[in-house]
């Protein structure tokens, strides 16, 4: 049987991430909006692309969830994007409304599905949807971690004039202005980046990381970042689909990992046809333990503004 994944939401994080799979052929894909037309006008334009990608993915654009049944994987890419000046949580409540209707749809159709949060203010909206779905932990988790150490790997191979590919960037923590980059895990062939450049110069690049999808919506004007969401969004995906078991930062639940209990946090989790198989813990210094927490605080204040 062929895999399915469904996307929710078929904007510019979901078209792109359907380009994608269908592109790759490692999955059916089911492209859903609420908006009339869209999705089918996407899906018709990526299922003519397929013969010259020698792709046998089939896509179906759909404004019924029906047409979702039995997903085994589920992306939620609805809501509203970031306009110019506008932070993450700005988005909170019209988004958790969203989320929390889609989830409950989803839960209804496609009960054995892998959900994979992409929707802003992101570790709160992954939280909100383990609740209103009532899965496994196992099975829903969110995108984040991946596009920032991605961001954090592209800043560092300019700098240090080598191929992105030899660079290995961790971070973790919240998807927002607190994430907690860490360079001791951050390496250029193994070689952490800590013997390769400054302080400074290190400081200066993760600031810009942590204001990484806010440069891009400047230059944007309307609309947010979407090609590299959509390539980290893949990359979980296709580890999952493929049981490779890559190790990836992505939001996961924390039922003590990391000193935290109860909160989707960004953390290195292995990932499998099972979903988030297994969180690694990595020991902290002081410094970024101080950090992980007060990343976890601000994801908190949002959590408890939802009763959630
Ligand atoms: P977009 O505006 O291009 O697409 C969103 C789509 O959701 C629209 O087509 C809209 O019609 C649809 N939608 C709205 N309500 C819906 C509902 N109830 N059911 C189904 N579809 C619905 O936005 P874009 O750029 O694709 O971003 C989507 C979300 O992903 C935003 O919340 C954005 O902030 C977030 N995002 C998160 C990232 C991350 O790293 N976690 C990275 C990039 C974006």
């Amino acid at each position: 049987m062929r895999k399915r994944v469904s996307i929710i939401g078929s904007g510019n994080v979901g078209a792109t991430t359907a380009q994608l799979i269908v592109h790759s052929g490692i999955a059916d894909v089911v492209l859903f909006d609420i908006v009339e037309g869209m999705p089918q006008g996407k899906a018709l334009d990526l299922a003519e692309a397929c013969p010259l990608w020698n792709s046998s993915s089939t896509i179906k654009g759909t404004n019924n969830y029906s047409d979702t049944a039995g997903s085994d994987i589920v992306v939620i890419t609805a809501g509203l994007a970031r306009k110019p000046g506008m932070s993450r949580n700005d988005l909170f409540h019209a988004n958790a409304d969203i989320v929390r209707c889609v989830c409950i749809e989803i839960a209804k159709i496609s009960p054995n599905a892998i959900i994979i949060v992409v929707t802003n203010p992101m570790d709160v909206m992954a939280q909100l949807a383990w609740k209103a779905t009532e899965f496994s932990c196992k099975h829903v988790m969110g995108m984040g971690g991946v596009l920032d150490a991605a961001r954090l790997a592209a800043f560092l191979s300019w700098e240090l004039n080598v191929s992105p590919e030899d660079i290995e960037a961790l971070v973790l923590g919240g998807h927002g202005d607190d994430m907690v980059p860490l360079p001791r895990f951050t390496t250029v062939k193994g070689i952490p980046v800590t013997e390769l450049l400054s302080k400074k110069r290190i400081d200066l690049l993760i600031e810009r990381t942590r204001s990484g999808g806010a440069e891009i919506v400047a230059f944007l004007k309307s609309g947010s970042a979407y090609y590299a969401p959509a390539a980290s969004t893949f990359q979980m995906i296709k580890s999952i689909l493929l049981d490779e078991k890559r190790l990836l930062p992505c939001a996961a639940y924390l039922n003590g990992e990391y000193g935290m209990k109860d909160i989707y946090m960004g953390v290195p989790v292995i990932l499998g046809k099972e979903g988030a198989e297994k969180i690694v813990e990595v020991k902290l210094t002081k410094e970024e333990r101080l950090q992980f927490r007060k990343s976890c605080a601000s994801v908190r204040k949002l959590i408890k503004k939802l009763s959630i």
